[in-house]
């Protein structure tokens, strides 16, 4: 089942193993780098199905980090253009490539991971953060600007032209980026929202602004083009979103043209307790496929290639991410190919490798 075929609007995928979206803060203002045609060739001939380029700013100060890749003007597109063509060059022909575009909000103007994570400091170049409402994610990180509604009006432009030049650049799929605490997660989170607005108060109201920018998205794109949101199934924490949130949201998606949803949680509160372990989330998705028709991935410390199988007999979910597994081993593919004892194409150069 693993390595059965499935489509997400037209898109046919060859099996339904993802590379997940694995942000890599290496790039210069948005635009990508010799870093990136390495680990988008090497994840390219992987034979995943689907492979998801990093969460990627629609505007500069949605970046997590000075680093970040942004899709915000022509230098940035013209390197994604080519990066691309790289990549498809020696992929197999079947491997689709998706895109996450995501704006981060108030986690914004962060140093990267391996620099601290924390808010930038003075002498680091920092910039002013915005949310749905002026609340800093912790103590000591940035206090963000409240968006007025001109500021909703651009971000959502800034949206549906990043999606106009990811479909100009070759990509096949379109994610967007509704959790981890960034910018839609925070406006869908009663912690992170507390306007008096329209887009504030009630769940209706704070799945405004992020249903209205999908929704300019999905009007903007060409006819049937893949498009799904990466989601939040429960924020662990009694105040913030939870399973029964999560459903209405990913109905509300269903009916504005979502063709798939990637199921995560949590990231916006700063020390969740998450009880983290093998398939951690795989029950989140399971619970929105049960309610949806979409097609549902999961993602979490998933890195058996028998036990992610059972998740898709099981019908618990339609398709796994895999981040970190593919960091270690690049051929997870192949491995779990051999396991399952499945054919699948192998570049001829590398055929020989048993
Ligand atoms: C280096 C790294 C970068 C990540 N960047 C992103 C990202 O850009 N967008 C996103 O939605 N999740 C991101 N994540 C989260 C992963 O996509 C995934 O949800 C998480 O790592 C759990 O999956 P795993 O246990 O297979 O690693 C990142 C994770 C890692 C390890």
């Amino acid at each position: 089942m693993l390595f059965s075929p499935i489509k997400i609007a037209d898109l046919k995928l060859s099996n339904r193993i993802a590379v997940a979206p694995m942000c890599q803060y290496s790039a210069v203002d948005g635009v990508m780098t010799d870093w990136h045609t390495q680990h988008l060739m090497q994840l390219g001939y992987s034979a995943a199905g689907l492979v998801m380029v990093e969460a990627t700013a629609v505007e500069r100060v949605g970046r997590i980090t000075h680093h970040c890749t942004g899709l915000y003007n022509d230098f940035c597109e013209i390197s994604f253009k080519k990066t691309l063509e790289q990549a498809k060059f020696v992929s197999p022909k079947s491997t689709a490539f998706g895109i996450q575009l995501a704006h981060a909000g108030r986690k914004a103007s962060t140093q990267r991971p391996w620099e601290g994570r924390k808010s930038l400091t003075e002498n680091q170049n920092p910039w002013r953060t915005v949310a749905p409402s002026s609340i800093a994610f912790e103590d000591g990180w940035h206090i963000p600007e409240y968006l007025a509604k001109e500021d909703l009006e651009r971000i959502k432009k800034n949206f549906v032209e990043s999606a106009l030049r990811a479909v100009k650049v070759g990509f096949d799929l379109i994610e967007i980026h509704g959790t981890h605490g960034y910018l839609f997660h925070q406006f869908l989170s009663s912690i992170s929202n507390h306007r008096a607005d329209e887009y504030g108060g009630s769940l209706e109201n704070r799945m405004r602004f992020p249903l209205e920018v999908f929704n300019s998205i999905r009007e903007a794109l060409p006819i049937n083009f893949p498009l799904g949101m990466r989601i939040t199934g429960t924020e662990w924490d009694k105040d913030g979103i939870d399973e029964s949130e999560a459903i209405i949201f990913s109905k509300e998606l269903e009916k504005i043209g979502c063709d798939y949803l990637c199921v995560s949680s949590g990231g916006n509160t700063p020390n969740p307790q998450i009880p983290i372990g093998p398939h951690y989330q795989v029950h989140l998705a399971k619970i929105i496929k049960q309610n949806t028709s979409m097609v549902i991935r999961t993602v979490g410390m998933i890195t058996d290639p028998i036990k992610a199988n059972e998740i898709i007999i099981n019908e618990e979910a339609d398709m796994v991410a895999i981040a970190r597994a593919f960091l270690t081993n690049p051929r997870w593919v192949w491995d779990a190919a051999k396991t399952l004892n499945i054919n699948i194409d192998v570049p001829p150069q590398y055929a020989r490798r048993f």
